[in-house]
């Protein structure tokens, strides 16, 4: 279902720069490093239809919330009725760098974790550093942003803007999805002395 979607929908929207949703292995190696016994708030960049947001939902406390941004129609409709009677899953048709507004209107301070699937590698040098600031600006201390891509992503695209912001920045490649990922760890650390 989710890849007809994909499918469907890619023809007229390229920024969607995939058929298929991650797999199931893909999600559960993404969140590994999520903290699911305290309450977190927890921002998806381009959820498409919401592989991600069901796991978090799952595995998340009942105080947790969920901020989603997708910028497909399409794909914000569907998002907007699966998570229907879930009040703490919050859904803007939005572009990624409108991060820190969206945060304030969930009255929110700021975020533990921000999750990535918006294909950097499309967009020009000004949005990608839009994105990269305003996302390690929304981060709590300690807080970590996990950017996936696809594995020929090179590290002009993306790991060069996080090394110039996060304090910490690892990256590995995962081949249990289609096509393989690159997935990324950037931490904000806060040095107080
Ligand atoms: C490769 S898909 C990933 C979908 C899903 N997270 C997954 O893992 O299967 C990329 C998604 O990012 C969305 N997107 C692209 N650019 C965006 C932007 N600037 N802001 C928010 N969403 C964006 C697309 O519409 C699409 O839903």
């Amino acid at each position: 279902m989710s890849t007809i979607s994909y499918i469907k929908n890619i023809l007229t929207d390229p920024d969607i720069a995939s058929i298929t949703p991650t797999s199931k292995w893909g999600v559960r190696n993404i969140c590994q490093s999520i903290d699911f016994n305290s309450r977190n708030v927890v921002i998806e960049y381009g959820p498409g239809t919401g592989v991600f947001t069901k796991y978090l939902h799952s595995k998340l406390t009942p105080e947790s919330k969920v901020i989603l941004i997708e910028k497909n129609k399409n794909f914000v409709t569907i998002l907007k009725d699966a998570f229907k009677h879930h009040p703490n899953v919050f859904i803007y048709r939005e572009s990624a760098e409108t991060v820190n507004d969206l945060l304030k209107e969930c009255e929110e301070k700021c975020a533990n974790y921000v999750l990535s699937g918006i294909p950097f590698s499309f967009f020009d040098d000004q949005l990608r550093d839009r994105i990269v600031s305003n996302t390690y600006s929304v981060l709590d201390d300690g807080g970590v942003f996990l950017p996936y891509q696809t594995f020929f992503q090179k590290d002009e695209h993306l790991k060069e803007y996080l090394l110039n912001y996060f304090e910490e920045v690892e990256d590995q490649y995962y081949l249990f999805n289609l096509p393989p990922m690159r997935t990324y760890m950037a931490t904000k650390r806060v040095r107080l002395h």
